[in-house]
């Protein structure tokens, strides 16, 4: 590549940057905790929802903390996606609203992907060192999850049928 054509790329590169920075994403702002939120639908208890606030809730609840760097494009533009597809996956602040069904689902899928050390995000604990759970914040947070994935499962299996069947008129028997 020769040096006037490398000029006019990074020229290029330079003002598409500029430009970026007038693009601000609409921000996640509203209240994380509501009617809604998670701990009007199950028992979370205060140092769960400590953790679930500090390494989960940016991307999984109704209200972001934005560091200031996310007001520099590109980086609050990817920040902001990954809100969104977090959110769209799993928001805390809206679990009540969930069928039990995809309470329980969700619990398990908390539980899982702590487990297998792919949530929280890796590229967010590489700038959010405080939301890097330790052993004991892990230990914690799956034994919850899987502790009400269960009382839900259960739940659901006692509202689903297994309800004993009617007793038809006149036909009462003895055991
Ligand atoms: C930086 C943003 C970010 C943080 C922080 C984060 N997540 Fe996520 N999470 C995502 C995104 C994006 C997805 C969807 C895409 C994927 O699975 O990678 C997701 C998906 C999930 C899912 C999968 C839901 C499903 O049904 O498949 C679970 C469960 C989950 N996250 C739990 C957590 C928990 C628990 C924490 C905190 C310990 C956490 N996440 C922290 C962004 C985040």
């Amino acid at each position: 590549m020769n040096s006037s054509l490398f000029k006019k790329i990074a020229l290029v590169l330079v003002a598409v940057l500029v430009v970026l920075q007038f693009v601000q994403p609409s921000k996640n702002e509203g209240s994380a905790s509501g009617v809604n939120d998670i701990t009007q639908a199950i028992t979370v208890p205060a140092s769960v929802q400590q953790t679930l606030e500090k390494s989960c809730y940016d991307c999984h609840s109704n209200h972001t903390t934005y560091p200031w760097y996310t007001k520099i494009q590109p980086i609050g533009l990817w920040m902001q996606y990954h809100v969104n597809e977090g959110k769209e996956e799993l928001n805390f602040s809206e679990f009540k609203t969930y069928k039990l069904k995809r309470q329980a689902h969700k619990l398990e899928e908390i539980a899982e992907q702590v487990e297998e050390g792919e949530m929280p995000l890796s590229s967010f604990t590489l700038i959010h060192k405080d939301a890097i759970l330790s052993d004991a914040q892990k230990g914690e947070l799956i034994s919850w999850a899987k502790e009400n994935h269960l009382a839900l499962k259960q739940k659901l299996e006692e509202e689903n049928g297994s309800a004993p069947p009617p007793v038809e008129e006149g036909h009462e028997h003895h055991e």
